[in-house]
C-alpha cells in the first residue's frame, strides 16, 4: 500500500521493557541467565534422548523434538531481546520484523500441535498398551512431529504476508521487545477490523483444536486409570504422563 504524505516505514524501533540503563544491564544478565540454562537443559535432553538405548520410545521421541521447538522458539525472540537491552539503537528491520513475526507464529503454532501429539501417545500407551508399539510404530511418530512442524506454515504465512503488505506510514516504535502481531498492528494507519477477525479466528483454530485433542486424550486417560484395579499399576500408569501434563498447563 503507498502512503499519501509520508513515507512508507523502513525500519522499526523495539521499545522493549524500560529506558533505566542499570534496569537494563540487569534485566540481560537475568535473561542472558535464564537463557543461557534454557539451552543447556534442551541441549542436555537432546543429547541424552538421542544416545541412551533405554529412551528409544516414542514418548522421548517426542520430548526431543519439543526441546529442539522449544529452543528455535526462543532463539527467534531472546538473542535480539538481549542484543537490544545493550545496545543504545533498538531497531528491526522491515523484513526483520516480518521474519521474526512469521517464526514466532510458526513455532508458536507447531508447539501447540506438538502437545497434542504427545498426549495422543500417552492415550495409545495407556488405553491400548498392548498394541502400543505397533500403533505408534515409527513412521506415524515422524509423520506426527512433521506435520506438527509443518502446521503453522500456511497461516503463519498468510498472517505476516497480510500484516507487512498494509499501510505502516506513521509511526515506527513497536511497544514490545519483538515483533508480535498486536503491537506491530497498532502502528497500522488504517482500519484493521478485517486483520484482526481473521486474526482471532485462526488463533482460535490453532489453540482449540490442539486443545481439544489434549482434553480427549487426558478424559479417555483418566477414565482408564480409574478402572485399574491395583494401585501401583495407577500410580504407574499416572507417573507415565504427569510430566506431559505440567508442561501443557505451563504452555
Ligand atoms: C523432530 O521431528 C522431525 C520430523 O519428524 C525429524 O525430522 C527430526 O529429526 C526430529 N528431531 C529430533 C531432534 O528428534
Amino acid at each position: 500500500m503507498i502512503c499519501e504524505n509520508h513515507t512508507r516505514v523502513t525500519e522499526f524501533i523495539l521499545l522493549g521493557f524500560t529506558n533505566h540503563p542499570k534496569m537494563q544491564v540487569a534485566l540481560f544478565i537475568l535473561f542472558l541467565a535464564i537463557y543461557t540454562v534454557t539451552l543447556l537443559g534442551n541441549f542436555l535432553i537432546v543429547t541424552v534422548t538421542s544416545v541412551d538405548p533405554t529412551l528409544q520410545t516414542p514418548m522421548y521421541f517426542f520430548l526431543r523434538n519439543l526441546s529442539l521447538l522449544e529452543v528455535c522458539f526462543t532463539l527467534v525472540m531472546v538473542p535480539k531481546m538481549l542484543v537490544d537491552l545493550v545496545s543504545p539503537r533498538k531497531i528491526i528491520s522491515f523484513v526483520g520484523c516480518g521474519t521474526q513475526m512469521y517464526f514466532f507464529f510458526l513455532f508458536g503454532s507447531s508447539e501447540c500441535f506438538l502437545l497434542s501429539m504427545m498426549a495422543y501417545d500417552r492415550f495409545v500407551a495407556i488405553c491400548n498398551p498392548l498394541r502400543y508399539s505397533v500403533i505408534m510404530n515409527r513412521s506415524l511418530c515422524w509423520w506426527m512431529a512433521m506435520g506438527s512442524w509443518m502446521s503453522g506454515v500456511p497461516v503463519s504465512m498468510l498472517q505476516t504476508a497480510w500484516m507487512m503488505a498494509l499501510p505502516f506510514c506513521g509511526p515506527n516504535a513497536v511497544d514490545h521487545f519483538f515483533c508480535d502481531g498486536p503491537p506491530v498492528l497498532k502502528l497500522v494507519t488504517v482500519d484493521t477490523t478485517m486483520y484482526e477477525m481473521q486474526a482471532l479466528a485462526s488463533t482460535l483454530l490453532f489453540i482449540m483444536f490442539p486443545f481439544s485433542l489434549i482434553l480427549v486424550s487426558y478424559t479417555r486417560i483418566i477414565i482408564t486409570i480409574l478402572r485399574m484395579s491395583s494401585a501401583t499399576s495407577r500410580q504407574k500408569a499416572f507417573s507415565t504422563c504427569s510430566s506431559h501434563l505440567i508442561v501443557v498447563s505451563l504452555f
